[in-house]
């Protein structure tokens, strides 16, 4: 599996850097390894967890939400087992997301509880990198700064990031913070380029931060999130992705990975899959030489008309 440095955005650090371990291209996303919290479902997710390091995957996405903390219990679990992987491997867990009625909330207090909380379950002593799961509205740079200043202090945290961060709020909140923001979490997938045009993908380039992509693969390999393609649209995209993956000779959903590989800000796809053969082949889309025509041909075929 290819590795990628995810430390591009040190210039405003003063101190010597915390060590961060190249990533892997593909990150492994953990929100569906505990199932429904069956006996069943749980062995599933740690044969996923552990297919996925025997393919390379050595970054692990997590968030305090996920399976309502059951899927870091789970993986806290492998890591009491197997206590030797943890110096081997990325942990990446979020939180902002308070439950119950569902409100976005990045007060001190919150965020601090719910890292302690994902440390507990993740038996780990520290997380990698902690990303703000989705922007709280109500967010002060300058309190949350002071707010990553103990989460770094206290050794509970190395890096910081964000997920659905607008470019804006990338600014706002970088410019209050000693620390370089390393990661944008966003969804981009055939049917969802808005990082495309929105500068999300522009700001990660200029800023040297790592757009990772959740859903991968919506629209191609299951229906997107809050799907606008009518059927039209989905059939005329399955055409060209067909033809594409003859002529690479790869699988439909690789075309798909290759497409978001081949943008110049290197996005890391998150693979959601519980299912081994899928987690190990997500790594072909790596070998595909994909051609800029190709690329072009497929978005055409996505926006269902010729470019402007
Ligand atoms: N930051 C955010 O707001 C946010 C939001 C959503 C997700 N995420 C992160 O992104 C990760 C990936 O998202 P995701 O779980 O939606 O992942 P995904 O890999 O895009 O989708 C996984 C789902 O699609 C199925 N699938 C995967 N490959 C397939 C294929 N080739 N053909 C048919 N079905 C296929 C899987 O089924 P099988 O398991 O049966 O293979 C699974 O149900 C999550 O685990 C999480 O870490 C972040």
């Amino acid at each position: 599996m290819q590795n990628i440095s995810l430390l591009n955005n040190l210039n405003k650090f003063k101190q010597s850097p915390p060590n961060l371990l190249p990533s892997s291209r593909l990150i492994y996303g953990c929100m569906r390894i505990a199932g429904d919290n069956s006996a069943v479902d749980k062995d599933k997710g740690l044969k996923a967890i552990q297919a996925a390091i025997e393919a390379g995957y050595n970054h692990f996405d997590h968030a305090d939400i996920y399976g309502a903390g059951q899927c870091e219990q789970l993986f806290g679990e492998l890591l009491t087992h197997s206590s030797h992987l943890r110096d081997q491997l990325i942990i990446t867990s979020k939180a902002g997301i308070r439950q119950s009625p569902q409100r976005y909330d990045f007060s001190h207090d919150y965020l601090i509880q719910s890292v302690e909380g994902s440390l507990k379950r993740l038996n780990t002593e520290y997380l990698d990198i902690f990303l703000l799961h989705r922007p709280d509205y109500l967010f002060n740079a300058q309190a949350l700064a002071e707010t990553f200043k103990q989460l770094k202090r206290e050794g509970k945290v190395k890096y910081f990031g964000v997920s659905n961060f607008s470019p804006s709020q990338v600014s706002l909140l970088q410019s209050a913070l000693d620390e370089p923001l390393i990661i944008n979490q966003v969804e981009i997938n055939l049917h969802n380029i808005s990082s495309l045009q929105d500068g999300t993908l522009d700001q990660c380039q200029q800023l040297g931060i790592t757009p990772v992509a959740w859903c991968p693969l919506g629209a191609v390999a299951y229906p997107a999130w809050g799907n606008t393609f009518s059927k039209d649209d989905e059939k005329r995209i399955k055409d060209e992705i067909s033809k594409q993956a003859t002529k690479y000779d790869v699988e439909a959903w690789q075309i798909s990975l290759a497409w978001l590989l081949k943008h110049p800000a290197n996005i890391c796809p998150i693979i959601g899959s519980t299912t081994p053969s899928r987690i190990n082949a997500a790594k072909q889309a790596l070998t595909i030489d994909y051609s800029h025509e190709d690329w072009y041909h497929l978005l055409e075929a996505r926006n269902g008309q010729p470019l402007p």
